[in-house]
C-alpha cells in the first residue's frame, strides 16, 4: 500500500477543518497506523493542538521543505500522542519569508496579522521563482518522487512518504497556492462543512476547484466525503439543516460521512490545552466520534485496522508491514 494522502479543505474559515485533521490523525494512530500529521496553514492551530509552541521554535517546516530547504525527516516532528508524528509550521517560517514577527505571548493574533501581511503571496512568488515549472506540483513531486507528479494518475510515494500509512494534511480556508498544492498531491479529499444556515453555500465552487485539479494535476483525487460539524443533535433546526445538506449532496452526487460531529463547548479547551480529543477526558466521547469518521475514512480505502506493532513513539520505521 502506499501512503494514502487526506486534504482537509474547505473555502470557509472556523467549519472544524483542524480539529478534524488533528483527531483524524489521531483517531487513525489509534488504530495502528502510522500517521503524519502535516500543517500547511501557517496560523499553525494544528501544530499547536499536538503541543507544539510555535513561536518557541525555529526549526525547518513543512513550507521549508516545499521550498527544498531541508529533507521530510529533519522538519518531521514526534508528538506525545502515540506514535503520531506532525510535519509543523513554526512562526519562523513566516519570518524567513520576511514577513514582519509580531510574536508573543499574543501570537495567534500575531500570525493573524502575519498573514494579513501576505504570507501566502510571498510563498507563492518563492515557490515560483524556485520552481518555476508548475510550482503547484512541488508537493506531488516530493510525495511521488516524479517529475509528473500525479498527473498521470500515479498513486505510488517516494520512499519518504512510504513510511507512513496516512498522511492528514490541514489547510487554511482561502484559497491560496498551498492548497492547490495539497491537491495536486492527494489521493482525497474530506471537507468539513458547519451544520448551519447556508452551509452549502460556495459547495458547489469548491466542488470546482476539485474537477479543475483533477484535470490539470492529478485526476485520481477522490472526495471521500463531506463532514458535517458543530451539530446541535436533537435541535430542530438541525435536523433542517442536515436534511438540506444531505439534499445537497445527494444532487450533486457527493458522498456525506454517516458520522456526524457534534457540537461540544468542551473541545475547544482541549485544543487549547494543545491536546487532541482523545487525550482529554472530558472529550473522549467526542473522540469516539472522530475513530467511526476514521473507520468509514478506511473503509473507502479498502484499509482494515491492524494490530499494533510495537514501534518507538519517535521516527524509526522499520516497524511498518
Ligand atoms: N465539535 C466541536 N464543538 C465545539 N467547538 C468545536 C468543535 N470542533 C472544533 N471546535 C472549536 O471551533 C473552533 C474552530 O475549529 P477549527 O479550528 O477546527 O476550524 P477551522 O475550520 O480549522 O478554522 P480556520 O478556518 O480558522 O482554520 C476552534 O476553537 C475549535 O476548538
Ligand atoms: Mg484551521
Amino acid at each position: 500500500m502506499s501512503t494514502r494522502i487526506l486534504a482537509l479543505n474547505a473555502q470557509k474559515g472556523g467549519v472544524g477543518k483542524t480539529t478534524a485533521a488533528v483527531n483524524l490523525a489521531s483517531s487513525l494512530d489509534k488504530a495502528g497506523n502510522r500517521v503524519l500529521l502535516v500543517d500547511f496553514d501557517p496560523q499553525a492551530d494544528a501544530t499547536m493542538t499536538v503541543g507544539i509552541r510555535p513561536h518557541e521554535d525555529d526549526g525547518p517546516t513543512s513550507f521549508d521543505y516545499v521550498l527544498g530547504e531541508c529533507d521530510l525527516a529533519d522538519a518531521v516532528r514526534p508528538t506525545q500522542f502515540g506514535r503520531l508524528e506532525v510535519l509543523p509550521v513554526y512562526d519562523a517560517a513566516i519570518d524567513r519569508l520576511g514577513v514582519p514577527k509580531l510574536a508573543g505571548p499574543d501570537s495567534r493574533r500575531a500570525r493573524a496579522k502575519a498573514l494579513a501581511d501576505g504570507f501566502h503571496s510571498r510563498f507563492a512568488s518563492e515557490l515560483a521563482r524556485r520552481y518555476p515549472d508548475e510550482p503547484e506540483l512541488r508537493l506531488a513531486r516530493l510525495v511521488t518522487g516524479l517529475p509528473d507528479g500525479r498527473k498521470r494518475g500515479a498513486v505510488s510515494t517516494s520512499d519518504q512518504w512510504s513510511a507512513y500509512d496516512y498522511a492528514v494534511i490541514d489547510l487554511p480556508p482561502q484559497q491560496v497556492l498551498p492548497v492547490a498544492m495539497v491537491l495536486a498531491s492527494a489521493d482525497a479529499v474530506i471537507i468539513p462543512t458547519k451544520v448551519e444556515a447556508y452551509a452549502m453555500r460556495g459547495f458547489a465552487r469548491m466542488l470546482d476547484t476539485i474537477s479543475d485539479v483533477r484535470e490539470v494535476f492529478n485526476p485520481s483525487l477522490r472526495l471521500v466525503g463531506v463532514l458535517a460539524t458543530f451539530a446541535q443533535i436533537r435541535t430542530q433546526t438541525t435536523s433542517i439543516y442536515l436534511e438540506a445538506m444531505r439534499d445537497v449532496t445527494e444532487r450533486l452526487g457527493t458522498p456525506l460521512f454517516d458520522t456526524i460531529i457534534p457540537y461540544r463547548v468542551q473541545a475547544i479547551a482541549a485544543s487549547g490545552l494543545g491536546l487532541p480529543l482523545h487525550y482529554y477526558p472530558e472529550t473522549k466521547a467526542l473522540a469516539a466520534m472522530y475513530d467511526k469518521l476514521a473507520a468509514e475514512v478506511m473503509r473507502a480505502f479498502g484499509d482494515s485496522p491492524k494490530a499494533r506493532t510495537t514501534g518507538s513513539g519517535t521516527r524509526g520505521h522499520s516497524t511498518r508491514r
